[in-house]
């Protein structure tokens, strides 16, 4: 049974094959290399480069300008807790500090283990609710920041 690194491999071949030599492909090559690697590796970065023959620090360019890239690993659980107006109002700040707290990590960053990445965020659209997490796809409202780690735990 090939190992997973081999079938990200192999699939990360048949994308470049796919994209071969068509110069406007640079965003889509990135999008689906990183839903192979869940981020994208300097390595791939310069492969790609090297198969669409541009400078590498025109595809890094592009990488960094655009949001939906991310140059690092990223955890398997994605917290973001909200920053608007109404969370903040409603004490948001106290929230991420027990967040970076029981994690030991700033915003932005990812945890040794890969189990949490914390991303900073704008208003998250449920105002109503706030202060509000989500953490993935799961919305948690009317948040304090006691209620935290037992949240957190939930995520293995
Ligand atoms: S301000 Fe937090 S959800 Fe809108």
């Amino acid at each position: 049974m090939a190992c997973p690194e081999e079938e990200r491999e192999r699939a990360f071949e048949g994308v470049l094959a796919k994209y071969r030599d068509r110069p406007g492909a640079t965003i889509p090559l990135l999008q689906e290399a990183q839903e192979i690697y869940g981020y994208l590796p300097q390595e791939v970065i310069r492969r790609i480069a090297r198969e669409l023959r541009q400078p590498v620090s025109r595809v890094f360019g592009v990488a960094t300008f655009y949001a939906q890239f991310h140059l690092r690993p990223r955890g398997r659980h994605v917290i973001r807790v909200c920053q608007g107006t109404a969370c903040h109002v409603k004490g948001s700040a106290n929230v991420l500090e027990a967040v970076e707290e029981e994690l030991g990590i700033r915003r932005g960053e990812t945890t040794g283990d890969l189990r949490f990445t914390i991303e900073p965020v704008a208003c998250l659209g449920c105002c109503g609710l706030a202060p509000v997490m989500m953490v993935d796809e799961d919305t948690h409202g009317r948040l304090t920041k006691d209620q935290v780690p037992r949240i957190l735990a939930r995520y293995a």
